[in-house]
C-alpha cells in the first residue's frame, strides 16, 4: 500500500535530490552526487523517470568529448535501472553571465548565448526520448523600474520561444514546450509570473499549438494564489504540459518542501482534479530535501513526495466514491453548474419570464450552498477518519 512504481509516473530532477543545499546564508552541507547514482536509487524507489538542465548532467564548459563520455554513461545508467526522461531543461541562471537574464537580457550577446545552450540541449532532451522540454525563466526580471522595459523585453521572450519552435519544427522533432511561471525569487520580479500571465503569453506566439505551461505548486503559492484552480484553468486550456509537485506554506519564499508538506489541504484537491481531469502526464517532483538532511534524509525526503501523492490519490478517491458526499455535492447544486446556463439562446432567455420578471429573488438569495457540509466530508476524508 502507497508503494510507488513506475505505472504512478513519478519522475524527478536531478537537481532535486541532487541539491547540496546551498542557499544564500549557508554552505553546501551535502557532498555532490553522481547523477548515476540517483538515478539507480530513485528507480529503487519506484519512480517511473528523472529530468535535469543540461548543467545537472554535463558541468558547464565541459569539452565534446568529456559531454559525450557522460552522455553514454548516463544513458547506459537510464537504460540499466528502466528510467525514462520524458522532460528536460536548460540551466540559465547559475552563472554570472546570466545575472540579468537569458532570453530577455538587455545584452544581446548574452540573448544569443542563452538560445544556443538551449538548443544544444533541446537537441540531447530528444535523444534520450524527452516529450517537454521545460523553460523557467528564473533570471528573466528585474529589481528596479527602469532597468527593463516590459513590453519590450516580452517582445524577446516571444521572439526565443518562436524561434525555439521554428527549430523543433525544422528538426521534426516530437517536443513541446511548457513554460514555468515563477513570481519572484531569484529576481525581485520574474516575467511572466503566474499561470494566467504565461497562458496569456502563449496566445501570443507564432505556434501556439506547441506551448503550454509547467505550473508549479509553490510558485503560485508564493503569490497567494489558489494553485488547483491554476491548473484547472490550464488544463481547461488544454495546456498543462507538464507539473512541478511541491511543499510551500504560504508567502514566502520559495520553499521547495516536499510534496504534501506546506499546505496539505490544497495537495488534497490538486490530486482529486489531476486525478479525476484525465492528466496523463508525469507527476514530476521539483523541490529540495532541507539542508538539515544527510543522504539518508535525501532519499526519505524523495520516497515521502511519492508516498503522500498516493495517500492523496486514496483519499480523492475515497470521497468521490462515498455517497455521502454524492448527495452533499448534489445538496450544492454541482451537477446544476454543468448544465448549460442558457443552451436554447439569448432570444429564449429575453422570452423567459420566469428568468426575470416572475423570478423570484429574495427566495433564491435565501437558498443555502451547503458547501460546509460538503467540505467537512472532504476534511473528514483527507483526514482519514471515514
Ligand atoms: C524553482 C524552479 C526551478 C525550476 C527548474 C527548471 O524552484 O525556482 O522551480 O527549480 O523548476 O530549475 O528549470
Ligand atoms: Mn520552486
Ligand atoms: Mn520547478
Ligand atoms: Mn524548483
Amino acid at each position: 500500500r502507497f508503494t510507488p512504481t513506475p505505472q504512478d509516473k513519478f519522475t524527478f530532477g536531478l537537481w532535486t535530490v541532487g541539491w547540496q543545499g546551498r542557499d544564500p546564508f549557508g554552505d553546501a552541507t551535502r557532498a555532490a552526487i553522481d547523477p548515476v547514482d540517483s538515478v539507480q536509487r530513485l528507480a529503487e524507489l519506484g519512480a517511473y523517470g528523472v529530468t535535469f538542465h543540461d548543467d545537472d548532467l554535463i558541468p558547464f564548459g565541459s569539452t565534446d568529448s568529456e559531454r559525450e563520455g557522460i552522455v553514454k554513461r548516463f544513458r547506459q545508467s537510464l537504460d540499466a535501472a528502466g528510467l525514462k526522461v520524458p522532460m528536460a531543461t536548460t540551466n540559465l541562471f547559475t552563472h554570472p553571465v546570466f545575472k540579468d537574464g537569458g532570453f530577455t537580457a538587455n545584452d544581446r550577446d548574452v540573448r544569443r548565448f542563452a538560445l544556443r545552450k538551449v538548443i544544444r540541449n533541446i537537441d540531447l532532451a530528444v535523444e534520450l526520448g524527452a516529450e517537454t522540454y521545460v523553460a523557467w525563466g528564473g533570471r528573466e526580471g528585474a529589481e528596479s523600474g527602469g532597468a527593463k522595459d516590459v513590453r519590450v523585453a516580452l517582445d524577446r521572450m516571444k521572439e526565443a520561444f518562436d524561434l525555439l519552435g521554428e527549430y523543433v519544427v525544422d528538426q521534426g522533432y516530437d517536443l513541446r514546450f511548457a513554460i514555468e511561471p515563477k513570481p519572484n525569487e531569484p529576481r525581485g520580479d520574474i516575467l511572466l509570473p503566474t499561470v494566467g500571465h504565461a497562458l496569456a503569453f502563449i496566445e501570443r506566439l507564432e505556434r501556439p499549438e506547441l506551448y503550454g505551461v509547467n505550473p508549479e505548486v509553490g510558485h503560485e503559492q508564493m503569490a497567494g494564489l489558489n494553485f488547483a484552480h491554476g491548473i484547472a484553468q490550464a488544463i481547461w486550456a488544454g495546456k498543462l504540459f507538464h507539473i512541478d509537485l511541491n511543499g510551500q506554506s504560504g508567502i514566502k519564499y520559495d520553499q521547495d518542501l516536499r510534496f504534501g508538506a506546506g499546505d496539505l489541504r490544497q495537495a488534497f484537491w490538486l490530486v482529486d482534479l489531476l486525478e479525476t481531469a484525465g492528466y496523463a502526464g508525469p507527476r514530476h517532483f521539483d523541490f529540495k530535501p532541507p539542508r538539515t538532511e544527510d543522504y539518508d534524509g535525501v532519499w526519505a525526503s524523495a520516497a515521502g513526495c511519492m508516498r503522500n501523492y498516493l495517500i492523496l490519490k486514496e483519499r480523492a478517491a475515497a470521497f468521490r466514491a462515498d455517497p455521502a458526499v454524492q448527495e452533499a455535492l448534489r445538496a450544492s447544486r454541482l451537477d446544476e453548474l454543468a448544465q448549460p446556463t442558457a443552451a436554447d439562446g439569448v432570444a429564449a432567455l429575453l422570452a423567459d419570464r420566469t428568468a426575470y420578471e416572475d423570478f423570484d429573488v429574495t427566495a433564491a438569495a435565501e437558498r443555502g450552498m451547503a458547501f460546509e457540509a460538503l467540505d467537512q466530508l472532504a476534511m473528514d476524508h483527507l483526514l482519514g477518519v471515514r
